[in-house]
């Protein structure tokens, strides 16, 4: 495999914007809204954004210093007037208009009006939520924390959360938000977005309680297979005891195992690949220790 190696100190600010953007994909979306201390609104996503604690629950955005100009956005300056943020996420019906409300409007303009998203008065801070945001985050700002002072350095506005509003809408049965459901859209390198949606979503059972075996401690005929791939390889590596022998014995019972035998490791291989990836991880390690 051909490598090739950046000195960041070596290339252009855009450049070095690509490669980082491009390569910490996908990124979740903050659509801030702020207000000034004249109670100008302000509203702009940003996908320098993620959630860094849970108790307490903070959250984290970052408007940068533009490139071009070294100079500071408004979302930046509101927070540093009123040390208030609605944070509201972003889901694919929202994704045009989101992306109009990162528009460099003049200061005074609010983007709720020009984005046409409904502005709704939130209930423990001045800054509006937006009304079409599936969950929106009331925030108090603790701490503005510059990453640097020319252009393209980052500002960290660290969040608590104050008060949660979610649409009922995305909710489960059980009242927990659903991932399936609340279509969430994220940030790429350049133009492009992730959709967190349809077949774009699959689930990995973690054991938390439990402690796999590792990949170290697969059967080196298993380890160096031909057919097996690194991830074949993580879910077998999560199981938590080698199969004993008879059990082993007895997946030749299994007709489509019996007809694999005579053809092979490569065909064994092949259908304990397709177990695997039908879920039936310990079906799919008794085949690979068939002899
Ligand atoms: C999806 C998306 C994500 C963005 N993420 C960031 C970001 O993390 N940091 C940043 O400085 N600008 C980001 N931008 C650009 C800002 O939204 C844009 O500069 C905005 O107009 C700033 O507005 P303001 O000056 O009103 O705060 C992003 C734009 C889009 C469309």
């Amino acid at each position: 495999m051909a490598i090739k190696t950046i000195d960041p100190n070596n290339i252009s600010i855009p450049e070095l914007q690509g490669y980082l953007q491009a390569a910490v994909a996908p990124r979740p979306i903050a659509f801030a809204s702020t207000v000034d201390k004249d109670g100008q609104v302000n509203l702009s996503p940003f996908s320098f954004f993620n959630m860094f604690s849970t108790n307490p629950p903070i959250l984290i955005f970052s408007p940068s210093r533009r490139v071009r100009g070294n100079t500071t956005k408004h979302s930046l300056d509101n927070v540093l007037e009123i040390a208030e943020v609605c944070i509201n996420v972003v889901n694919y019906p929202m994704v045009e208009q989101m992306s109009l409300a990162s528009t460099e409007y003049e200061k005074g303009v609010n983007e709720f009006v020009k984005a046409g998203f409904t502005q709704v008065p939130s209930t423990l801070i001045q800054a509006p939520r937006v009304g079409e945001a599936p969950v929106a985050f009331e925030c108090k700002v603790l701490q503005v924390l510059p990453l640097g002072t020319e252009g393209g350095a980052g500002n960290l506005v660290i969040c608590q959360v104050i008060l949660i509003h979610v649409q009922e809408q995305y909710l489960d049965e059980a009242g927990r938000l659903d991932t399936t459901k609340i279509d969430l859209v994220a940030r790429m390198g350049g133009n492009w977005y992730a959709r967190a949606f349809g077949d774009a979503l699959f689930e990995i059972p973690k054991p938390l309680f439990t402690r796999g075996i590792g990949i170290d401690a697969l059967p080196e005929a298993i380890r160096n297979s031909t057919v097996l791939t690194g991830n074949n390889l993580g879910r077998l590596g999560n199981i938590e005891v080698l199969p004993g022998s008879p059990e082993i014995e007895l997946m030749k019972n299994d007709a489509e195992v019996a007809e694999a035998l005579t053809k092979g490791t490569d065909a064994l291989h092949r259908l304990a690949q397709l177990r695997l990836e039908a879920g039936n991880t310990e079906e799919a390690l008794k085949i690979l220790l068939l002899k």
